[in-house]
């Protein structure tokens, strides 16, 4: 059974740990600054009391959400982890008054941009070289309706 819930601090570790195997771009302590900013939006989900994913995302102006970062361990996989994560900072979100959600994903990340199209999400535009390794990022958005 998946449990998402909100990050707390002995989580640290375990979602170092995934952010290692899945990005290594992003400065650890990022995450703790996340938890002590906005620890609304940063849920891990946890398999048998394992962290198995996290998503961490803020509240960027009035309205609009951002998903900073949003990753599963590649050994628990195509088991709806990342979905549960993704509807659950949605419900939050909306709960917050978002009416939109935006994100980036790398252009070659095919897998993503199939995940979160599958979420509802559509291609809004394209940031050239993006990424420190000047990966372009492909940005999507998700506009949400309150009805549903
Ligand atoms: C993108 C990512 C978060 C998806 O996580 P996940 O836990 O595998 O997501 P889900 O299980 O909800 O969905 C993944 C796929 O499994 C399929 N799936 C899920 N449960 C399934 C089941 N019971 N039976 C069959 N297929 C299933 C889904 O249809 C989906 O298919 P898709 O490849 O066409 O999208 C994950 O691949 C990841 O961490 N990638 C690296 C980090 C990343 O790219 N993050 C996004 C940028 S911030």
């Amino acid at each position: 059974m998946i449990i998402i819930r909100k990050f707390q601090p002995p989580d640290f570790q375990w979602v170092i740990d995934i952010e290692r195997k899945v990005f290594d771009e992003h400065d650890p302590y990022l995450y703790m600054q996340f938890y002590e900013t906005y620890p609304e939006t940063f849920l891990v989900a946890e398999i048998n009391g394992i962290v198995v994913g996290y998503a961490a995302g803020f509240l960027a102006s009035a309205g609009t959400g951002r998903i900073f970062s949003l990753a599963v361990h590649p050994a628990y996989r195509n088991r709806r982890v990342g979905g549960s994560l993704l509807k659950e900072i949605i419900n939050i979100f909306l709960k917050m008054g978002a009416f939109e959600i935006i994100l980036e994903v790398r252009s070659s990340n095919i897998k993503a941009k199939r995940f979160y199209e599958r979420h509802g999400f559509c291609q809004s535009g394209i940031a050239e070289k993006y990424y420190l390794d000047a990966e372009d990022a492909c940005l999507m958005k998700l506009e949400l309706h309150r009805n549903n």
